[in-house]
């Protein structure tokens, strides 16, 4: 028989910068939190491993509207302004909130902040840590509160394998394997902070657990889930046969480093008068080409970084020369690769979700400000913001609600068929898409619960495919070949059940 606890107050699913921002902030009235992290702390996480910082309008020549212009522009149509406007104009806070815990942003001599220009953003404001290291840093620094704030239990090894509903539909805590033993847990409300998609396919700059569990979860409970088709793929993965795949940062372009193919031809001026500097989605899709061709594609910041690489971009530069590539002197190999998921549980500005009980923050919740394609070094600060908003707001859930329905564990898909999934979603649902392509993978997906059960990831999967076929346009980070013309601005809102009786739900954008 499974033990069953219960918690007096929300338990969160992850432990990446909006796991632990809401488990900061609520405890911060008194209460208590618990943390189940399915790794050691700062290690399974997106979080720790983003190199970009956090965008702010944190200089005396930007403002929080400004940063929520490019924020829209960037989110092609499908931003929701009030969402964005809360996000930039809390910004600044949240930024110098994880200073004062700690974060060792770069400064100016005069204390102020370092700030960076990245491309789609009119202002310098992105807040770094060590040119390439702010993730792991802020990481730190958050982790370090944590482990000295009593008040927020951690269980690292912990993952969840379903959540608790009571007869109305209210989440009531969860299942969770804690070192490999099942245990319920029931509680007020439950956070789900998962991260994104990156592990569902085979070439991904995020860690590979992280594989759209917390979605498939939420989505399997019933609850609304907002734009999943929209996966961000970033242009510039290390293309040197890693899984997960090393990033080499956006910032190098920043920094004047040159796309070329493998005769040395600079090849982005065909594509974008922006050249290096064009939107990502456009950047990625130029690299995609490239490659298809047979031309290859090399990132040479041979000129632009050259002997600053080891204290600039010291990640980049470690990860080349694990490979045995000199970025001081040669060309980096590139590729693109999934990065960020705009899409995911469908979220009001404090986290809740469609199913009471139920919250998300981070990657694995879709607030709205992210659109169809995020603006480059959001998605921390949207973390920090809105993990603090759900934390606040979970921790003031007081009753618990009835006694759970259903206590099976929902099944794990097996690793052979995990990499076989992989492989197919990078094929079919990539950087560029189709009708042919989808309904080949959606028939696969199909074909997997029947065998393996109903599988949270391949939930994640299938969610992602569904609303990918229904969307007949391109925009953002979705681009089907078929259908290259963008349609009106209309997000997609849909439940599982939806799906599968063949209703995608749209609401036009605000
Ligand atoms: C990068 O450093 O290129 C990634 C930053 C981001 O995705 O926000």
């Amino acid at each position: 028989m499974t033990d069953r606890v219960t918690f007096d107050g929300p338990v969160i699913l992850g432990a990446g910068l909006a796991g632990l921002t809401a488990a900061l902030a609520a405890v911060d009235t008194g209460g208590k939190a618990l943390v189940l992290s399915p790794t050691p702390l700062a290690t399974g996480c997106s979080s720790a491993w983003a190199q970009g910082g956090m965008a702010a309008a944190l200089s005396d020549e930007d403002a929080p509207a400004l940063h929520a212009a490019d924020t829209i522009a960037a989110g092609a149509g499908l931003c929701d302004p009030t969402a964005v406007e809360l996000l930039t104009t809390e910004g600044p806070a949240a930024v110098r909130a994880l200073a004062a815990l700690g974060a060792p942003f770069d400064r100016q001599p005069d204390g102020g902040f370092v700030l960076s220009l990245e491309a789609a953003h009119a202002k310098a404001r992105v807040a770094r840590v060590g040119g390439d290291g702010a993730g792991a840093a802020i990481m730190a620094a958050v982790i370090a509160t944590v482990r000295a704030t009593p008040a927020v239990e951690v269980r690292e090894n912990a993952r969840a394998r379903r959540l608790l509903q009571d007869a109305t539909g209210r989440v009531v805590g969860l299942i969770a394997e804690i070192d490999g033993a099942l245990v319920e847990i029931l509680a007020p409300a439950v956070i789900l902070a998962t991260g994104g998609v990156g592990g569902l396919y085979a070439v991904t700059t995020t860690p590979a657990q992280v594989r759209g569990e917390g979605l498939g979860l939420a989505a399997l409970a019933g609850a609304e889930i907002a734009d999943p088709e929209f996966v961000q793929f970033h242009p510039t993965a290390i293309d040197i046969g890693k899984d997960p795949a090393p990033l080499a940062t956006e910032a190098l372009r920043g920094e004047g480093a040159i796309l070329r193919d493998r005769d040395g031809r600079a090849f982005m001026a065909d594509y974008h008068p922006a050249r290096e500097l064009a939107p990502r989605d456009v950047v990625a899709r130029a690299i995609h080409a490239e490659r298809a061709a047979g031309r290859g594609a090399f990132l040479d910041a041979t000129q632009a970084v050259g002997a600053h690489f080891p204290h600039e971009f010291p990640a980049v530069f470690a990860a080349c020369m694990g490979a045995g590539i000199d970025p001081r002197v040669q060309p980096i190999p590139v590729t693109p690769a999934v990065h960020y998921h705009m899409g995911g549980v469908a979220t009001d500005l404090d986290g809740r979700a469609s199913l009471p009980g139920l919250y998300a923050a981070g990657e694995c919740a879709s607030t709205g400000v992210q659109g169809a394609n995020r603006l480059a070094s959001n998605s921390l600060l949207e973390a920090a913001v809105f993990g603090a908003r759900a934390g606040r707001a979970a921790a003031a859930e007081r009753a618990i609600g009835g006694e759970p329905v259903s206590l099976e564990p929902l099944p794990d898909l097996p690793e052979a068929a995990l990499q076989t999934l992989r492989k197919a979603m990078s094929r079919d649902a990539g950087v560029i898409r189709d009708a042919e392509g989808l309904e080949r993978l959606a028939t696969q997906i199909e074909a997997l619960e029947p065998a393996y059960g109903p599988c949270p990831t391949v939930v994640a999967a299938k969610l992602i495919v569904r609303a990918a076929l229904a969307r007949q346009e391109s925009r953002g980070g979705h681009y089907r070949a078929d259908f290259p013309a963008t349609a009106l601005p209309e997000r997609t809102f849909v439940t599982l059940q939806d799906q599968e009786t063949g209703r995608a739900v749209r609401y036009a954008a605000e």
